[in-house]
């Protein structure tokens, strides 16, 4: 029997499926509608395990229509939100910057607005889950971390795009008393990634025998965490977290760029039977990303200690789990990497 039904926008994208198929899954009492616009980086061939379960709806829509998301809560009068749905590539973001306003803040506005609109005298046992990124704390020096009550101080465009929906979500709860919780993650890597991102672009490249585009000296450190231990955090942070709070997530996995990609050069050597050290010989320092932030890290002992959460798969494993799904996958990356892809990464990469 369904006891609730939940939306779950951007659901067809990198994170956002693997956290639609964990919680189709996991919660069959649970109805599940997936909300994506299917822009370059939805694809629902991420979801075609679960297409046809019966406690899961695909709905494809744009948060920023405003009659169609009225009209879509009206119809389902959805009990909670778990919001996903975003521009979320940098690079992107430098060159569109318009194109993350849209989506992500007035995007998010629609939602909460909604939210509002259906439930705003009885938000009793009602929950809007905002999925965010580290980078709203703008950029760490060589040493520190950051902490859930570090000053936000965004940098690029999609960062800036995605404090200010961090803002409004919050502002809902201190203004309309609407139930919230927000989490805020380091780097994701794992299958189903659109290769525009680090890893999977160059996991890509690597198989193509192409250059590996290194940013600047390659010193810029993130952190990273495998996507299904994100995913399990959301699913903690939403059953289990405390309203009004904001849980950071990350890896405790902090890598410099250059040592990452030789790292994932000398498994793919491995893994492709190539000879060793083959795939560095691509590696290519290229023009720096404007306003690049050094170093991003989370100190994530609030979600370990309040919620028991942490990190099970190691940087090794998860990156070779990482490779062979991309390997294996040989469909999925051709059909992403054809058509625009290809038009973006001349533009991006100057060819
Ligand atoms: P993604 O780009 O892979 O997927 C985004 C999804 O949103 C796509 O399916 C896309 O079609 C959909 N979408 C975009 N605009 C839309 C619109 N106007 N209406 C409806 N759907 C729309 O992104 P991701 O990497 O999976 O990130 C998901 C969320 O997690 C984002 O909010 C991002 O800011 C956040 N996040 C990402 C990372 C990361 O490392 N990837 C880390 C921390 C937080
Ligand atoms: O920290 C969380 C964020 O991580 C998420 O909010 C974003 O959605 C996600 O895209 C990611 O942002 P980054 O900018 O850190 O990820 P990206 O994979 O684009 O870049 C990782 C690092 O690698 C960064 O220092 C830039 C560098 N880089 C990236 C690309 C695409 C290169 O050196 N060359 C490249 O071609």
């Amino acid at each position: 029997m369904i006891i609730k039904t939940i939306l779950i926008t951007g659901g067809a994208g990198f994170i956002g499926s693997h956290v639609v198929k964990l919680f189709v899954n996991k919660y069959p009492e649970y109805h599940i509608v997936n909300l994506d616009a299917l822009t370059y980086a939805g694809n629902l061939e991420n979801l075609s395990e679960i297409e046809s379960l019966v406690n899961y709806t695909f709905v494809k829509g744009d948060i920023t229509d405003e009659t169609f998301i009225s009209n879509l809560f009206d119809k389902f009068k959805f009990d909670d939100v778990i919001h996903l749905a975003a521009e979320s590539h940098v690079d992107r973001s430098i060159s569109d910057p318009l194109a993350f306003a849209k989506t992500n803040i007035l995007g998010t506005m629609v939602l909460l607005q909604n939210f509002k609109r259906i439930w705003s005298d009885k938000w009793q046992g009602k929950r809007f889950y905002h999925i965010s990124t580290d980078e709203v704390y703008g950029s760490l020096g060589e040493t520190g971390l950051f902490t859930e009550t570090t000053s936000y101080d965004p940098n690029s465009p999609y960062s800036a795009s995605k404090a200010s929906s961090d803002h409004f979500v919050r502002a809902y709860g201190e203004t309309y008393g609407m139930p919230y919780v927000i989490s805020n993650c380091s780097n994701n890597y794992g299958p189903n990634q659109f290769p525009e991102k680090l890893i999977p672009l160059f996991i890509n490249n690597i198989i193509n025998k192409k250059n590996l585009p290194v940013y600047g000296d390659g010193n810029y450190t993130r952190d990273w965490l495998y996507v299904l231990d994100h995913a399990k955090a959301i699913d903690l942070i939403f059953q289990k977290g405390k309203n009004s709070e904001t849980y950071n997530v990350g890896g405790i996995n902090e890598w410099k760029n250059i040592d990452l990609v030789k790292l994932l050069c000398d498994q793919m050597d491995e893994k492709l039977g190539r000879n060793k050290l083959e795939s560095q010989g691509l590696i290519t320092f290229v023009k720096d990303r404007p306003g690049h932030d050094l170093r991003y890290a989370i100190d994530a002992s609030k979600i370990n200690k309040e919620l028991g959460w942490e990190p099970s798969v190691t940087f090794n494993e998860g990156l070779s789990k990482t490779i062979d799904w991309y390997l294996n996958n040989e469909k999925w990356l051709n059909q992403v990497t054809s058509g625009a892809y290809k038009e973006y990464y001349n533009k991006q990469y100057k060819k």
